[in-house]
């Protein structure tokens, strides 16, 4: 089980940056680094009304744009809540970029209020991610968020 408090204190002793574009880049390469049985970590970003744009990601090339009604990062953005699926073939409208991806996390971004984005994580692990990592997960994207400047 990964030392979520300890992974915390190393991103943020990673993020020296304040601008978001290096923040973001930085933290899914640490996530996909220090995170056991991924096959990708990225940011998808909201930069057009309820759709998401592909953003900084580690992992093979990925779905883009993925609109707010499809899929789990969009339900992601849509309902503001972490999506956690521990089969993603389950999933009716789940967006298979990689066959290989099984269990999947979605950390919806809120900065002032708005939703900025999402981190999603992939696993070829079927039920790859407990509540632990969730929580562990939400823990470093408040990090990031505190770390970054998103007027930039
Ligand atoms: N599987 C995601 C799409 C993004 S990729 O996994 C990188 C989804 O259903 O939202």
């Amino acid at each position: 089980m990964s030392d979520y408090p300890r992974l915390a204190r190393q991103l943020e002793a990673l993020l020296d940056s304040r601008d978001w574009l290096t923040n973001a880049a930085q933290a899914c390469a640490f996530v996909m680094q220090e995170i056991p049985d991924l096959n990708w970590a990225g940011f998808y970003l909201q930069r057009q009304p309820e759709t998401l744009i592909l953003g900084p990601f580690q992992g093979k090339p990925a779905c883009n744009p993925i609109p707010f009604g499809k899929g789990v990062c969009g339900a992601a953005a849509r309902t503001r809540q972490t999506q956690r699926v521990d089969d993603v073939h389950a999933v009716a409208d789940h967006i298979a970029c990689d066959a290989d991806s099984r269990a999947e996390l979605v950390v919806p971004i809120i900065v002032d209020g708005a939703l900025w984005g999402v981190l999603d994580l992939d696993s070829p692990r079927p039920a790859r991610f407990t509540s632990d990592d969730q929580a562990g997960i939400e823990r470093l994207v408040a990090t990031f968020v505190a770390a970054s400047d998103f007027t930039g």
